[in-house]
């Protein structure tokens, strides 16, 4: 064959291999047999193979994976990835529609479009010219993972526009928002192959989404039964529909897969009928959900009424009630947590709750247990709280038949046999052996987590092995593990031992705070671990500090000083700093300049809860310091403003008590950038 004709006929084979993946994984409707499709594919392959000269990006042989990544990159996305408040009940669907009717003239009452909430990953992906490109995480909302080798595997992810001569031509740019997932069967036929290879299951569809999706090796991912649902359109340079209705329509058109299930409302009573009449239809999806997603249908009135913190005031979640069964209670386990507490965890007889099965369930403390009377051989009552921690509310008495066992806590730590303590007024019983090894792998987890050290490449899996090997016996050891020890580890070799070496070098400099807050002292979070370095500048200063000195600092009161203080009186704790300082990790800090006094915020006492959408807590913190206001740890009186992000818990509940000024992150913006006070 000529060239151009070799050019022109792979052409052809991916025009026709797109539209039959289209056919037979979007619109459900193959036009070929498998042994057709198979043989265009290898047909395709073949002339790749000895032509990689016409070889293209969006081929459709890239399906198969095979790409192996070291990491994933970041990926900035072009608007932030909003979450959505909930609403359980129509109570909540009213009130949230009083809200944005406020804000809206009079007349205005908004259609409204109703889609089943997928319980999948968020994913955003990127074309160029209708070409995939790049496809990435939610991640914090603003920055995710660059997943598109991975998200190339996905059979229903469209790698070109249009999907056939003469369809719908994409806009030059494109970006879309849809959720990944399995199917309700495709996961219990996983999870139960999985079993019977001894491997390991999925807790829910949702872990494994993500898991999947975040393989280094995109074969792996290409052998997941993964499907998509697009359902936003996230930002083009081309005309766009003026309704999400419309938009789901051209997204359809497009070639994407869209959910069958959409419903468009005219008003808010209807859709309120409509919901209520979800209840029980949601096993009739083929996928797993936990609600539904209640937004306003023009794009025009979308815009016009924003966000409020990390969620649109133009879409809420509805949620369905939470499914409860019964099982049984086989037995009761302990798991040493990082700060050595005891946790007890209810072994349960399989069952499957809202499509998912439940093996065990946290029982938080002893005291959980007694007050509900739970004993070993109970039927009990099983929930899964917001669709995904599974809880046991209560037994059923009249099934019990004499045989059941009232639940004893051990006295000795079942990892290392120390006697356990159980602190006066605290419903926690700990291991007090800072070298139980059960404890040192949580505690090494933590330390190395993003939060703390953010050390890349190391998690629990890395913790557990290093423990196990006698590698790390504190945290210390973490900056003197080396390459020959690590390399002949298995899942290390010299490439990802490099790595995790050079991460770990890195770490030595992150700054006080954040060694501070990695050293898993209770109660000492990333706020309260600013502002005590900005207050002891090291950690040997802070070791010297009594609690009158420690409830100085904004943010700690009597029982948080008792914790630092007792944490740096254990000669275990001081050795670890010791040796942290020898190995060159900042344990101190040239002084910082302290509030002038000046400033926008001068005086002004914030807290800061949940997730901002584009800072990251310590950055506004400081950002609230540099402007001459203070950051404390808890809600009191004394708060002048809570900066309120997503999944804002009990500081919220009670700033609104109090009647504290509330502000999201443009609001804090707005306050940052307001003129000092006069005088
Ligand atoms: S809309 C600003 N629509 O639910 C728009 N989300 O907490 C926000 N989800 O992280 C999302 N199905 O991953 C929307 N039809 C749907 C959805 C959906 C699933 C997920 C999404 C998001 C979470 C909301």
């Amino acid at each position: 064959m000529a060239r151009s004709a070799v050019d022109r006929q792979m052409a052809r084979l991916r025009e026709a291999i797109h539209r039959h993946n289209h056919a037979y994984h979007v619109a459900d409707a193959p036009q070929i047999s498998d042994a057709e499709f198979d043989a265009l594919l290898r047909e395709l392959r073949e002339l790749e193979e000895a032509h990689p000269e016409f070889a293209s990006i969006d081929s459709p042989s890239r399906r198969v994976g095979g790409t192996v990544a070291e990491r994933f990159e970041k990926v900035r996305h072009p608007e932030p990835m909003l979450s959505l408040g909930n609403a359980f009940g129509g109570a909540d669907l009213r009130a949230w529609a009083e809200r944005y009717r406020k804000l809206l003239p009079a007349d205005v009452r908004p259609a409204l479009v109703v889609e089943p909430k997928i319980d999948g990953l968020t994913v955003v992906l990127h074309y160029h010219d209708g070409v995939f490109v790049r496809g990435a995480t939610r991640g914090d909302g603003l920055v995710g993972e660059d997943v598109t080798d991975n998200l190339r595997t996905v059979a229903s992810v469209p790698l070109r526009i249009p999907v056939q001569p003469g369809g719908v031509v994409a806009p030059p740019q494109l970006v879309v928002r849809g959720e990944v997932y399995i199917g309700r069967d495709d996961f219990a036929r996983f999870n139960d192959e999985q079993e019977a290879r001894g491997e390991r299951v999925y807790a829910n569809p949702r872990n494994f989404a993500a898991g999947s999706l975040r393989q280094l090796d995109s074969a792996i991912t290409a052998a997941r039964p993964l499907r998509l649902l697009a359902y936003q359109i996230v930002a083009t340079d081309g005309a766009v529909p003026a309704t999400q209705w419309e938009a789901l329509g051209w997204l359809r058109d497009l070639g994407f897969p869209v959910c069958a299930d959409n419903y468009r409302g005219t008003d808010l009573e209807d859709v309120a009928t409509y919901c209520e009449g979800w209840a029980g239809r949601r096993l009739g999806l083929p996928f797993d959900t936990d609600g539904l997603v209640v937004k306003i249908d023009s794009f025009e009135l979308q815009a016009r009424l924003g966000a409020v913190g990390n969620a649109p005031r133009w879409a809420i979640a509805w949620k369905f009630p939470a499914e409860e069964v019964v099982t049984r209670l086989c037995g009761i386990t302990i798991n040493v947590g990082r700060t050595g507490v005891l946790k007890p965890l209810a072994e349960l007889e399989p069952v499957e709750v809202g499509g998912v099965v439940v093996r065990s369930a946290t029982l938080h403390n002893q005291d959980y247990i007694h007050e509900r009377d739970l004993r070993i051989g109970d039927r009990v009552v099983v929930r899964r709280a917001g669709e995904v921690i599974p809880q046991v509310l209560r037994p059923v008495p009249e099934l019990r038949t004499g045989e059941e066992r009232a639940f004893v806590m051990p006295v000795q730590c079942p990892a290392c046999g120390e006697g356990v303590a159980r602190h006066e007024g605290e419903v926690d019983t700990y291991c007090p052996n800072g070298s139980c090894p059960a404890q040192l792998v949580r505690l090494v987890e933590y330390f190395v987590s993003r939060s703390a050290m953010d050390i890349d490449g190391f998690g629990i899996r890395q913790a557990e092995i290093f423990v196990e090997q006698g590698l790390v016996r504190d945290v210390a050891d973490i900056f003197s593990l080396d390459a020959a020890r690590i390399e002949p580890l298995e899942g290390f070799g010299p490439k990802r031992t490099a790595n995790l070496l050079a991460a770990i070098d890195a770490a030595r400099r992150q700054p006080l705070a954040r060694v501070l807050a990695a050293l898993g002292i209770r109660g000492v979070g990333t706020v309260v671990a600013s502002a005590l370095a900005v207050a002891f500048c090291s950690l040997e200063a802070l070791a010297g500090a009594d609690a009158e000195a420690l409830c100085v600092v904004p943010g700690v009161g009597p029982t948080l000083a008792a914790n630092v203080s007792e944490w740096f009186a254990s000669a275990h704790n001081r050795s670890v700093v010791a040796r942290l300082a020898t190995a060159g990790v900042t344990v101190q800090e040239a002084a910082r300049e302290q509030s002038s006094g000046v400033g926008p915020l001068a005086g002004k006492v914030f807290v800061l809860t949940g997730t901002l959408p584009t800072l990251s807590r310590e950055v506004a913190a400081e950002r609230i310091r540099a402007a001459g206001g203070r950051v404390t740890a808890s809600v009191s009186r004394k708060t002048d403003y809570l900066v309120a992000g997503e999944a804002a818990g009990s500081k919220l509940t009670k700033a609104e008590e109090l009647g504290v000024r509330l502000v999201d992150e443009a609001g804090l913006e707005a306050l940052l950038a307001a003129k000092p006070p006069a005088g």
